[in-house]
């Protein structure tokens, strides 16, 4: 229990892009404010705070999740990644190919976007256009129109198909 705010207090341990991390934590703290406030890993950005937007998308355990609709409690003994674990070693390809395309304006969706991209291509590293579409339907961008992030996507899912073929003798 917090004496100060009277709100009870649990205590959790997760790893977080590869570091571990052990926390109290308000039983009531989302996942995404525990994220910006407690860690200060201001990349993933809170838009909607309902499970609409897409901006809050991080993975848990492999998996893209809204994290304005979890508690952080609920993430406890999990392993997340959030944007900022895409850059540990310079942009990663899908930030490249973003810049590139000219995948963002504003940036307030991107780092969504990022998250909710690389699962996707993690599942399917050949992605049809509309299955890119059907990926990001849950992920709403205010400026782009979508099609510079679709084609971003579809750039390192070529990539990734040259590099394959050259892997695979001939
Ligand atoms: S802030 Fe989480 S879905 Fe909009
Ligand atoms: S780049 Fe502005 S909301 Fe998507």
């Amino acid at each position: 229990m917090n004496e100060s705010t009277g709100h009870a207090e649990l205590r959790i341990r997760l790893t977080i892009n590869g570091e571990r991390y052990e926390h109290t934590v308000d039983v009531r703290k989302t996942l995404v404010d525990f994220l910006r406030g407690d860690l200060a890993l201001t990349g993933t950005h809170v838009g909607c705070e309902h499970g609409v937007c897409g901006a809050c998308t991080i993975h848990l355990n492999r998996q893209p999740v809204r994290s304005c609709l979890m508690l952080a409690v609920q993430a406890d003994g999990a392993e997340l990644m959030t944007v900022e674990g895409l850059s540990r070693n310079g942009l990663d390809s899908l930030q490249t190919a973003f810049w590139m395309h000219h995948g963002l304006q504003c940036g307030f969706c991107t780092p969504g976007m990022l998250m909710t991209a690389h699962a996707l291509l993690r599942e399917n590293p050949s992605p049809s256009e509309l299955e890119i579409r059907e990926a990001l339907a849950g992920n709403l961008c205010r400026c782009t129109g979508y099609q510079n992030i679709v084609k971003a996507i579809e750039h390192v899912a070529a990539e990734t198909a040259d590099s394959r073929g050259r892997a695979t003798p001939g």
